[in-house]
């Protein structure tokens, strides 16, 4: 889960990471009664939304008094930024800026360990600044095991190339923003700049979190940070019903149990559709127990999806065998009744196949199609999907 520069404002405040005061509003009122809170000053109102480059786009504006403050933020709500519209502003403190600077933490998959990068060229966006001057981004490698420590917050500062007088702040900043990814099993902390002001104090002015859901029975906090307004209202819906549910941008509705299963039946999707302009639609896997719950869960909650034009239901038979699934399609049909419109292209194989098969063709529904063998499958319900 990514969160909110608010969100992420307000998890740095409570590791001590040093950082501006900010209130966060979702009215020209709420931003002015915000403005006055904060007290006298510079105030700086920010577009929420989770994309990056809001500076460039218009979200950030600095505001002198809280009429400004006001204004500004009436400027900004309802602004779309790269397609994500604006439904709250931060209203921060302003900083004088001498010098921006860069820092993150990230997980680095495929070298299996964290990765720190630093960097003493702020300004410039980090994909950019990465491409055209490398030399310029530290990237230090971060021992999982045993996480950021003196020694190599130390070695960060070194490689980046902190002027003097500022590396033990930033040192002590790189600390608690490690607390912060350890202590929150986060999998990316970015602060984007991280600031020198004119009195010489280093400050997170940006930041950027992504939480591990996998980790998140270990914080029950994290619950609260949801935006339930922002998600996908089908990909919420599976959520509740404990599906594993990933909606993608295409006609062909899919169904499988086991995670490996349901890619490849992507991927199958993808290569039958292509003469017709057809996509899969999503990602659904119902996982071992098969039962007519869940299947009806399942198809209700691809059938919900208005772009979904056929389904495509492929499993195979372990555990939980064919018989049982047919059992579960046939049932689930009866459970949606009238609310099941598309046609269901349905490939079983492996255990009981016999018997599933005998029950579907038994079952004799109108929108259900039986086919041997997963290309075949694919195909009809590609071809389904276009009529
Ligand atoms: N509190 C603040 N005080 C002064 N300037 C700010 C403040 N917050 C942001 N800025 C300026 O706006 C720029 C963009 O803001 P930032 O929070 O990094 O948004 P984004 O990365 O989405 O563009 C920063 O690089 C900084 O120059
Ligand atoms: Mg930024």
């Amino acid at each position: 889960m990514d969160l909110y520069e608010y969100q992420a404002r307000d998890l740095f405040a409570a590791y001590d990471v040093p950082v501006l005061g900010g209130v966060v509003a979702s009215t020209p009122e709420e931003a002015r009664a915000a403005a006055e809170q904060l007290g006298g000053g510079l105030k700086v109102v920010k577009a929420q939304v989770k994309t990056g480059g809001r500076g460039k786009a218009g979200g950030v504006k600095l505001a002198h008094s809280p009429e400004e403050v006001a204004e500004k933020a009436a400027a900004i709500l309802g602004m779309d930024i790269k397609g994500h519209t604006v439904h709250r502003v931060l209203i921060a403190e302003g900083a004088d800026i001498a010098e921006e600077y860069y820092f993150s933490i990230l997980l680095d998959r495929a070298e299996r360990r964290y990765l720190a990068m630093a960097s003493v060229e702020g300004g410039m966006e980090i994909e950019q600044l990465a491409v055209e001057r490398p030399e310029a981004l530290a990237k230090i490698a971060v021992d999982p095991i045993v996480g950021i420590d003196e020694a190599k917050a130390e070695e960060i500062v070194d490689a980046a190339g902190f002027k003097p007088e500022i590396r033990e702040q930033v040192k002590h900043t790189i600390l608690k923003l490690w607390d912060v990814y350890a202590g929150e099993d986060a999998t990316l902390v970015e602060v984007n700049p991280l600031v020198l002001t004119s009195e010489g104090k280093i400050i997170a002015l940006d930041g950027k979190v992504t939480l591990d859901d996998n980790a998140s029975f270990r914080h029950e906090n994290h619950a609260e940070l949801v935006d339930i307004q922002a998600e996908d209202p089908l990909e919420l819906k599976a959520k509740q019903q404990n599906l594993n549910y990933v909606k993608v941008d295409g006609e062909v509705g899919i169904i499988g149990n086991g995670a490996g299963l349901v890619m490849s039946t992507l991927d199958v999707v993808a290569l039958a559709g292509e003469p017709y302009g057809v996509k899969p639609a999503n990602f659904l896997d119902i996982g071992g127990g098969a039962s007519a719950e869940v299947m009806a869960a399942g198809l209700d909650v691809i059938l919900g999806d208005p772009q979904v034009k056929s389904v495509f239901v492929n499993v195979f038979g372990g555990i939980t065998a064919c018989d049982e699934v047919a059992r579960g399609i046939v049932a689930a049909l009866e459970i949606l009744g009238e609310s099941a419109t598309k046609p269901l292209v349905v490939r079983l194989d492996g255990n009981n196949v016999e018997e599933g098969r005998a029950i579907l063709a038994e079952a004799n529904h109108p929108l259900v199609t039986l086919m041997d063998t997963m290309d075949g499958a694919a195909a009809r319900a590609a071809e389904l999907a276009a009529k």
